[in-house]
């Protein structure tokens, strides 16, 4: 009987896409799923690719398994996930291999490769992104799990990943949820990029009064420099696209109700958790969020305003840029701060340069500014923040007259823009030499004798605020 390299079972099209590209690849794959149609249906339209074994039953698909087993379960993120795992695990040998390749929430991953690790199986919990067109044509994949594990998957995983400069975008992330972790704050950064990037084309539209084609030729403009990036490619073709059915710019007759499936709150949940501030992430997921309560913007459609006119000179556009590369900057800045912190704390030991190397190709924010990200790492693999790395500082020095003027001209003009604002934010507060959190703790001293520590003196201390105020070692 002939024997597959890999198996993949969940053939939505996710799943369908990566067995397809596996197969294209040159690697045998069994295919399962719980209707049988989906597996037949492939083998009828897509069999000339490769060579794919279909099974009917989970017995089937894993005896068509070369040992150690590797099977990929790309099946809806929670209980789906378990209930498959629960159904094939039985049926597994010590040293086979469950790759998740769903967004699962890292923490069930951790769950799962523990639980797992017990039987003798390895878990890989792996982050995949591109969307469709990625896990068929090459994605950017994040795999977890045990060092050993990779040894049997790396070479499968890096032949359908996306390659950028010859280098594949997958590599080992880290131990457990250590991949699915990167996934989640992929998605985060992901969500933040996007939202910058509808507040630029808010202010090129009702402050700089230019019309969607007009922006689309702006962002095509910008989609040859710096921004080189998919997410500012796809909204230059989505701007220029008109509604056939109405003739008016497709922009305009989409709901403008912006929805989730969950990692950019899980995103968010985790950083709070590790006391790291992606408040460029968090802004976006609360802008999404925002836009979905109908109810409360409807109420509040009369509330007092400014007038809305088109500011006069033709520099506004240049200006936006500059704020969205720098706020680009830090929004990326927090979500790697999110990666290193997440990693100290479960010993993952992530390379960070690592990351931003994969995620140069086949994922949703791929860019051309990742490779410089990459550099800053490599340059300085300790450094605390992207905000300090030469080119980064430089950039955001060039740009920070802009930027102000930019939040400052929305502000001005009442045109919300959470996402440059917070950026600007992060970056006066991590620069300023003094901050008011020192009135903070003194407040918190006050009323719960929270105690505070000073500026000329080791220890923490407490005034005796209702007494005659003199101070106390606390
Ligand atoms: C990817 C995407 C993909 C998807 C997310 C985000 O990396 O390929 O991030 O995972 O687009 O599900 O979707 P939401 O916007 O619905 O959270």
């Amino acid at each position: 009987m002939e024997m597959a390299r890999i198996g993949v079972t969940g053939l939505a099209v996710m799943g369908r896409n990566l067995a397809r590209n596996l197969a294209r690849h040159g690697h045998s794959v069994a295919l399962h799923n719980r209707t049988s149609a989906r597996t037949k249906a492939l083998v009828e339209e897509f069999g000339g690719e490769g060579t794919f074994i279909p099974a009917d039953t989970p017995e089937a698909f894993v005896a068509a398994l070369e040992r150690p087993r590797r099977l990929v379960i790309m099946v809806k993120a929670g209980g789906p996930t378990d209930a498959v795992i629960d159904e094939f695990a039985p049926l597994l040998d010590p040293g086979d291999m469950i790759v998740d390749g769903g967004n699962a929430n890292f923490t069930d991953t951790r769950r799962r490769e523990a639980a797992l690790r017990e039987r003798g199986i390895h878990f890989v919990g792996t982050g995949i992104s591109g969307g469709e067109e990625g896990a068929l044509h090459g994605p950017s994949i994040m795999p977890g799990g045990s060092a050993e594990s990779y040894t049997a998957l790396g070479p499968l995983l890096e032949d359908i990943a996306a390659k950028v400069d010859g280098t594949p975008c997958c590599t080992h992330v880290g131990p457990d949820g250590a991949g699915h972790f990167v996934k989640m704050v992929h998605n985060g950064i992901e969500y933040a990029d996007m939202q910058l990037i509808a507040e630029s084309y808010d202010l090129l539209r009702h402050a700089a009064g230019l019309a969607p084609a007009e922006i689309a030729e702006v962002f095509r403009t910008w989609n040859t420099g710096r921004l080189e990036s998919y997410l500012i490619e796809i909204t230059a073709e989505v701007l220029a696209h008109t509604d056939v059915a109405t003739g008016r710019p497709f922009v305009d007759v989409v709901l403008d109700q912006a929805e989730q499936k969950g990692t950019g709150r899980w995103t968010v949940q985790t950083a709070l958790d590790l006391g790291v501030p992606v408040s460029g992430i968090a802004e976006a997921v609360f802008a999404r969020s925002v836009s979905g309560h109908a109810g409360l913007r409807e109420a509040a459609q009369n509330l007092p305003g400014p007038a809305r006119g088109p500011v006069a000179g033709s520099g506004l556009a240049d200006a936006v840029e500059k704020a969205l590369y720098a706020s680009k900057i830090v929004a990326y800045a927090q979500g790697f701060h999110q990666i290193q912190a997440g990693s100290a704390e479960y010993g993952w030991d992530i390379d960070l340069g690592a990351m931003a190397a994969i995620w140069r190709g086949g994922c949703i924010i791929r860019a051309r500014f990742l490779d410089r990200i990459r550099a800053a790492y490599q340059a300085d693999p300790e450094t605390p923040t992207l905000l300090t790395d030469a080119h980064f500082t430089e950039a955001l020095g060039d740009a920070q007259d802009a930027w102000r003027e930019v939040v400052g001209t929305a502000a001005r003009l009442g045109i919300p823009v959470p996402g440059f604002s917070t950026a600007l934010a992060y970056y006066d507060s991590l620069r300023a030499d003094r901050l008011p959190a020192a009135l903070t703790q003194a407040q918190r001293d006050y009323f719960g004798a929270h105690t505070y520590r000073r500026v000329d003196r080791d220890g923490s201390f407490h005034t005796l605020w209702g007494g005659d105020r003199t101070e106390v070692t606390g």
